[in-house]
């Protein structure tokens, strides 16, 4: 087996190192520049196998990270290798899965296209903004989850935390975590007015289900776990109050939880994202409005990427 290392400007090569160490596999050089007049040059260095892995997020310069992943996919088919999983830690452009106004590219679609017609067998990525992205591909795909990484370091920072959903699409991500370290967890609503601005509100949340309630008896095991998990925000005051998203862009919507939490009471506010993209000043925003630390995978490199990717990938790959 064959890992592919990105060089040179690329993407993911310290993920894809790691990787390659935690399957014991073979990691492959190769040499990625761009041309006096901007174009991309593109060269596998090492020796090919039948199969090979291919890691390359694609966030920021995405069309050029896309356009090297394009290559690489392509250029190792037409060199004979037969199979190519690819794993692309940060899916760009999987915001836009499908026509919001009319008339708008869905630029999901279009990268999965792209990425399938140039000759992947096998698909993978980490927390997809949306699952259904996966059915842009008509190969294999598979949307792994980091929130197993995150529970395990949030385990190693607090001291029976509580876990926050800043918005409600993030709360089963907080619930995942929340029963991971069996700690509890609420979330906030939000609603997005624009690209860089966001208001967020406290939600009521229902948990006090008596037993007898048809509304609790309705659900399984696992929701019942996950409810009596769930708690009201008055309850972070003097709590280690964590907020866990699966990406941090312009950090307005963690500002504004950090903001309420503060004013209930919380004793500290950490933050924890899948995806850190980490727009312009997003990080000095987040530390100005009051957090202690914030922390993100190595699905895309940054500042605050100390949560490493690396063993859930190998996972899915082996
Ligand atoms: C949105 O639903 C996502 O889960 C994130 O909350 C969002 O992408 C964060 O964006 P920003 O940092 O710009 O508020």
């Amino acid at each position: 087996m064959v890992i592919l290392l990105i060089i040179g400007g690329s993407a993911s090569q310290k993920l894809a190192a790691n990787v390659a160490q935690e399957l014991g596999d073979w990691l492959c050089p190769i040499e990625t520049k761009k041309f006096p007049d901007g174009e991309r040059y593109l060269r596998v260095k090492g020796k090919i196998d039948k199969e090979a892995i291919v890691i390359q997020s694609t966030g920021f310069p995405q069309d050029e990270n896309l356009i090297e992943l394009l290559f690489l996919i392509q250029n190792l088919k037409d060199l004979g290798v037969e199979k190519i999983k690819v794993v692309v830690p940060y899916f760009g452009y999987g915001r836009q899965e499908k026509r919001f106004k009319e008339g708008e590219a869905i630029s999901a679609q279009i990268v999965a296209n792209l990425i399938e017609n140039a000759g992947a067998n096998e698909i993978v990525s980490l927390n997809l903004h949306e699952d259904s992205v996966r059915e842009f591909f008509n190969i294999k795909s598979k949307n792994i989850s980091a929130m197993g990484a995150i529970g395990e370091y949030i385990s190693q920072i607090a001291n029976d935390p509580i876990i926050i959903a800043p918005d409600k699409g993030a709360l089963h991500f907080a619930e995942e975590i929340a029963n991971i370290l069996d700690c509890s967890c609420t979330y906030l609503n939000k609603v997005r007015l624009g690209p860089d601005k966001v208001e967020t509100r406290i939600a009521d949340i229902r948990c006090d289900f008596p037993a007898d309630d048809p509304e609790f008896a309705k659900l399984t095991e696992t929701e019942k776990n996950k409810k009596e998990k769930q708690v009201n925000i008055e309850l972070v005051k003097g709590k280690e109050a964590i907020i866990v998203d699966d990406i941090i862009a312009t950090g307005g919507t963690i500002v504004n939880a950090i903001k309420i939490l503060k004013e209930h009471g919380a004793k500290s506010v950490s933050v924890c994202c899948v995806h850190p993209v980490l727009v312009n000043d997003a990080v000095l925003k987040i530390y100005a409005a009051g957090a202690k630390l914030i922390a993100g995978t190595d699905t895309l490199k940054s500042e605050v990427s100390s949560i490493s990717v690396a063993k859930v990938i190998a996972d899915a790959l082996r």
